[in-house]
């Protein structure tokens, strides 16, 4: 026969009211004998439950249903004002099923009837992992609530000295551009030719770094002055890039194909960036052929899928990702212009309205740029027949 020694046995600190001696020490003896190392304060007046709950912390409590001066169920009401959430099992000699069932409701965790004390053991048992669980969640919420505030604020650091190194550096380098540029023009063939070429490396990189921190200053714009979102017709806002890229189109012989496309809730002039930006590229990176790029939307469930599909060079699969983070790209300038924050201030507008941005596409085959919307409208706006818009009829418009 095994001993089981009391101090393996798990403490437990109850509190009873009760106002019967004997069946207190009965739950006791029932306790100990289901293995507890018992200790126990027995009360049986409201003032004592509050005083018991105001000094000590205890792993459960038991009540009896109704006791002279006392009903059990008031001990959950003192427990709620005291922002505890030590279990409560009531224990009484009787009580109907009904009246059992509202107490459960109304926050005690069980019940036991003191004719089968046997079952106390158990519902002991299973409180206290309750309140374990209840607990491991609390603490890991709350962790994960910190973990959101810390990054949020980091995050919210980051975007403020993005915008103010980007704003506040505009200005003493307009002075260096101006004054390279001033000092080309005036002394340009005065000097030696090695002092004419260094002053072309500044200028050109003073004019660079500017339209770098033009891109940053946009990057980091999105977001931070909380535009109100107004229902855009996708196929204006369409209309509009292809009206800002006319001469590009036209030089390069694009078709445009658009499928009619929904009003989505935006900021308009974010919506012509994200289409400008997507459209551009798909121009900029083209293939041997006239590029072709073919846009078109469908409703998937709760949102909209959008794609900008081109003939152009294409995307290897281990950079899909890459290219949307901000300043990456995939060719020197030389060889295509741009600083690479395009795709990240696409990112970052579709994000911002609850959206995702990704490509499908293979070196070579072209590039399909996806990205979703909330569909919040529920009319699709702007039914218009599929239209075909040249570079010829684009700028006679
Ligand atoms: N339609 C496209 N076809 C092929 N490559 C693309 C396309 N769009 C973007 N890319 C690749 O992604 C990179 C990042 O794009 P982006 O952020 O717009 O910067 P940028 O246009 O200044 O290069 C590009 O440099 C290019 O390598
Ligand atoms: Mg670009």
């Amino acid at each position: 026969m095994t001993h089981k020694s009391r101090t393996s046995n798990k403490r437990l600190h109850v509190l009873l009211i009760e106002d019967e001696p004997s069946d207190a020490e009965i739950e006791i003896a029932e306790l100990r004998h289901g293995g507890f190392d018992v200790t126990a304060d027995v009360v049986e007046t409201g003032d004592q439950v509050r005083g018991r709950l105001g000094k000590n912390s205890y792993d459960v409590i038991l009540a009896d249903y109704s006791l002279p001066n006392f009903r059990g169920m008031d001990a959950v009401d003192i427990l709620r004002e005291k922002n505890l959430n030590t279990p409560l099992i009531l224990v009484t000699g009787a009580l109907n099923s009904e009246t059992a069932v509202e107490c459960v409701k109304q926050g005690a965790v069980d019940y036991v009837m003191k004719d089968n004390l046997a079952r106390l053991v158990l519902c002991v048992r299973r409180a206290l992992e309750d309140t374990r669980l209840r607990q491991e969640r609390a603490r890991a919420q709350e962790q994960l609530a910190h973990k959101v505030e810390e990054l949020a604020r980091s995050n919210c650091d980051l975007e403020q000295f993005a915008y103010v190194a980007s704003h506040d550096l505009q200005e003493p380098l307009r002075m260096v551009a101006a004054y390279t540029q001033l000092l080309a023009e005036r002394y340009r063939g005065k000097l030696d030719t090695t002092a004419d070429r260094y002053i072309g490396y500044a200028v050109e990189g003073a004019t660079r770094m500017q339209a770098l921190l033009e891109d940053l200053l946009a990057f980091s714009r999105i977001g931070r002055n909380g535009v109100t979102p107004t229902p855009v017709d996708s196929n204006t806002a369409i209309e509009e890039v292809l009206r800002n890229l006319a001469i590009t189109l036209k030089e390069h012989n694009v078709t445009i194909t658009c499928n009619p496309l929904p009003t989505i809730l935006a900021d308009r002039f974010q919506v012509v960036q994200l289409f400008q930006n997507l459209i551009g590229n798909a121009i900029k990176f083209r293939g041997r052929q006239a590029p072709s790029v073919i846009i078109s939307a469908e409703q998937h469930g709760e949102e909209w899928l959008f794609s900008i599909f081109d003939n152009g060079i294409g995307i290897a699969s281990e950079h899909k990702e890459f290219i949307f983070k901000i300043f990456q790209r995939l060719h020197t300038r030389a060889e295509y212009p741009g600083n690479g924050v395009g795709l990240a201030i696409c990112k970052k507008i579709v994000e911002h309205n609850g959206g995702r941005i990704w490509v499908d596409s293979e070196l070579g085959r072209g590039s399909n740029f996806r990205f979703t919307f909330p569909a919040v409208l529920a009319d699709k706006a702007g039914k218009k027949e599929d239209y075909e818009l040249s570079a010829e009829n684009l700028v006679s418009r």
